[in-house]
């Protein structure tokens, strides 16, 4: 038992325990590679407005991708990882299998990267930067990327089926798995104004625009007309998750939803007499808080249990561990 006068080297060992768990997303900072990697964020923009002038989707294809990365055991580049076989990666879960694209286009960028610096940048933290350097592109804010990441020697397609909330999510799902991960209501509808770019497959939206009442009648019907109504036919076909601007980032996509014009089902579940619905409006009517809450939710979610330190490795090629 502690005495009276052990107490205070107690507390302090304590504080010093306290200081060193809490440190692992401390570790990460703006300034990271500005030693080791001075180019880094050219090389990073570069290719990352190469490959969005060849298509304007693929902005919204690598923002996914860091999203989908950090909500699976935090933002390691785990879901890099291709399948072998003897290793099962995150690419075939559910959320992930002919959804998630853009991967050569981070092979591309880590290639670009090895050459002004090798084996120094991580593949997590070529996509906090390459999902930042895309938002910019087509027109959302700015933020300073916090890096320090480093890769996983593994993946788990078991945590990727079960981390990244499907679209058939009720709101309280989609507060409850945001919250898990430290991220408020705030930035659940925050972040899911991502929806103001990219494309979503008729299998995605199907049961929405068929079955549900609480969507505007000509905006169903015109979507009915790509995505047939039996499923297994058109499966694969796209529409834009904000048909107005698709390849903008603009507050377009919380106008969508106070006009029932939210394509998927969790979409719609932000503005449906809920919590979350002032949020909504609030963003619709002020574009700049949208952007100003985009920003540090996207560095939250940068912050979701980085692997710092010696843990981990900076691989060598994103597709397989070194
Ligand atoms: C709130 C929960 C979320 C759900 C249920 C959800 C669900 C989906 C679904 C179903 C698609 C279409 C996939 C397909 O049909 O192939 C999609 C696309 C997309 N999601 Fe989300 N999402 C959520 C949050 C987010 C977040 C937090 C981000 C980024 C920070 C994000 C960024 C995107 C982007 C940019 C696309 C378009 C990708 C492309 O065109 O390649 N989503 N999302």
């Amino acid at each position: 038992m502690a005495s009276a006068s052990s107490f205070p080297k107690f507390s302090l060992t304590l504080l010093l325990l306290l200081l060193v768990l809490g440190s692992t997303n401390a570790q990460l900072s703006t300034n990271f590679y500005s030693k080791s990697c001075p180019n880094l964020f050219s090389a990073v923009k570069s290719t990352v407005h190469s490959a969005i002038m060849e298509e304007l989707r693929m902005g919204a294809s690598l923002l996914r991708l860091f999203f989908h990365d950090c909500f699976v055991n935090g933002c390691d580049g785990s879901l890099l990882l291709d399948d072998t076989s003897s290793f099962t990666g995150e690419k075939n879960a559910a959320p992930n299998r002919n959804s998630a694209r853009g991967f050569n286009v981070v092979d591309n960028i880590k290639s670009a990267v090895e050459k002004v610096c090798p084996g120094v940048v991580s593949c997590a933290d070529i996509l906090a930067i390459a999902a930042r350097d895309s938002v910019k592109i087509l027109g959302g804010p700015y933020w300073d990327v916090k890096l320090g990441r480093r890769d996983a020697r593994t993946a788990s397609q078991a945590a990727a089926n079960n981390s990244i909330p499907p679209p058939t999510s009720n709101l309280n799902r989609l507060i409850s798995r945001f919250n898990a991960l430290g991220l408020s209501t705030r930035d659940l509808v925050a972040l899911s104004g991502s929806h103001t770019i990219g494309q979503t497959r008729c299998t995605s939206f199907r049961a929405r625009i068929y079955n549900e009442s609480n969507i505007d009648s000509s905006f169903a019907q015109t979507s009915q007309k790509n995505c047939p109504r039996t499923s297994g036919s058109g499966d694969n076909n796209l529409a834009p998750l904000d048909i107005q601007t698709p390849t903008f980032f603009d507050n377009n996509y919380f106008k969508n939803l106070i006009n029932r014009r939210g394509l998927l089902h969790s979409d719609q579940e932000l503005f449906n007499g809920g919590s979350t619905d002032s949020i909504v409006r609030g963003y619709s009517n002020n574009p700049s808080s949208f952007s100003s809450d985009f920003a540090t939710a996207m560095i939250k979610m940068g912050d979701i249990s980085p692997l710092t330190g010696s843990r981990g490795e900076i691989r060598k090629n994103c597709r397989r561990v070194n």
